[in-house]
């Protein structure tokens, strides 16, 4: 069956089984910053932003959401203009393997954009989904912390 999605801003048509996940559809395509682990909804390394809210692509069906805007870690900023979450994850430390990056940011992208000044328990409510075995989850606070002051400075 054929599929359309607006990804990152762009329009793509993909013709998939209608079995297939999400996550499966995106990396096929050549979507492969999005991450799969644990393929039961339970890691978060698969996040991906659908019509704005993280959502697992590992336990969504592709043709469920015919029509979906859909956004990647990509689609937020890259290496040579990175979003001041992503600048803030490496300026504070708060990737090692990457594995879980991906999907932890996205989540507080989402964050931010519906609450700019969130509390320390906003940020850890907001990416408790999202599971890093490497550097722990006290970087990536401060990482997102660290944003948030760089989104003020208009940085
Ligand atoms: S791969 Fe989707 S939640 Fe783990
Ligand atoms: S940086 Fe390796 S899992 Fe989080």
């Amino acid at each position: 069956m054929k599929v359309h999605y607006k990804i990152n801003g762009k329009d793509y048509e993909f013709d998939i089984h209608p079995g297939k996940v999400l996550l499966d559809v995106l990396r096929e395509n050549g979507f492969t910053e999005v991450k799969g682990n644990c393929y039961m909804g339970t890691c978060g390394a698969c996040t991906v932003l659908i019509n704005g809210t993280p959502k697992t692509s590992c336990t969504i069906l592709a043709a469920k959401i015919n029509g979906a805007e859909i956004t990647t870690i990509k689609g937020i900023g890259d290496i040579l203009n990175p979003h001041p979450l992503q600048k803030a994850f490496v300026e504070k430390g708060a990737v090692q393997c990457g594995y879980c990056t991906p999907g932890t940011i996205l989540s507080a992208y989402a964050l931010l954009k519906q609450n700019p000044n969130p509390t320390d328990e906003d940020i850890k409510k907001a990416i408790d989904g999202n599971l890093c075995r490497c550097t722990g989850y006290v970087q990536q606070i401060e990482a997102i912390k660290y944003a948030i002051a760089l989104l003020k400075e208009g940085r």
